[in-house]
C-alpha cells in the first residue's frame, strides 16, 4: 500500500505539532518507517506509548519518532519523516518534542543508530561513539542486535547537563 501524494502547503507541514501516537497509529507507523527504509517488524501496540506522531489534516501521519528507554539511557529509533515532506523543519521538531518528553521522564542521555543520517543528527549535538561504549541493555536491543546493519553509526547526546552520569563518552 502506497500513501497519496502530499497536498499540504508547506506552510501546514512546518506547523505540524507532534502527538503522542496512539495503539491505533502501530499500522500507519509501520508502513512509514518501511517508505523511508527504517526496521519496524519488532514494533508492536506497546512501543506507541513512547512514540510521537505528526499529521497533516485527514492526510494521516507526515513524521514519527520513538524512544525505547534503558535506564537513564534511551534509543531514540524510527525517526522518519514522509520524504514528500522533508526539508521544512519537521524532523528537527519531532527531534525537539523527543528531546523534551525523554528529559522529562528523567532519561540523560540518548542515543541513535544511523546509516544515512549522521550529518541531521552532528548538527543538532550528537556525537560519533562505538556500539561497546552504550549499557549492555541498548547493545542487547533488536535494533541493536539485529535490526540495524553493523555499518549503522552510533551517535549520542547528554540532554541533561546537570546529570553526573557521563560515563559513557568513549570515542
Ligand atoms: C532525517 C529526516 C528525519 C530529516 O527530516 P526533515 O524533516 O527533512 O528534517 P528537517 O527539515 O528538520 O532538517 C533538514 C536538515 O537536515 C538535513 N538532512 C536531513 N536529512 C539528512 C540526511 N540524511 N543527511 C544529511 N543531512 C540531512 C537537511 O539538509 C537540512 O539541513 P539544513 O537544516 O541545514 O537545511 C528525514 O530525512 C528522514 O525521514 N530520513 C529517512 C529516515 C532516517 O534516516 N531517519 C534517521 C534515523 S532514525
Amino acid at each position: 500500500m502506497f500513501q497519496a501524494p502530499l497536498t499540504a502547503s508547506p506552510e501546514a507541514v512546518v506547523k505540524s505539532l507532534f502527538m503522542r501516537a496512539e495503539a491505533e497509529s502501530l499500522a500507519s507507523v509501520r508502513m512509514l518507517l518501511r517508505e523511508a527504509g527504517l526496521p519496524e517488524s519488532d514494533l508492536r501496540e506497546e512501543h506507541m506509548e513512547a512514540f510521537f506522531v505528526s499529521r497533516a489534516g485527514d492526510e494521516g501521519i507526515l513524521a514519527c519518532v520513538g524512544l525505547e528507554r534503558f535506564g537513564d539511557t534511551a534509543l531514540l529509533r524510527s525517526l522518519a519523516v514522509r520524504a514528500d515532506a522533508r526539508g521544512h523543519g519537521v524532523g528537527d521538531q519531532a527531534l525537539k518534542t523527543m528531546e523534551a518528553f525523554a528529559a522529562s521522564k528523567g532519561v540523560n542521555r540518548l542515543c541513535i543508530l544511523t546509516t544515512t543520517a549522521e550529518p541531521f543528527f552532528e548538527a543538532r549535538g550528537f556525537e560519533r561513539c562505538d556500539r561497546t561504549a552504550l549499557p549492555a541493555s541498548v547493545q542487547a536491543s533488536s535494533e541493536f542486535k539485529s535490526l540495524c546493519p553493523a555499518s549503522a553509526v552510533c551517535m549520542f547526546k547528554e540532554i541533561n547537563p546537570t546529570s553526573s552520569t557521563k560515563k559513557h563518552r568513549h570515542g
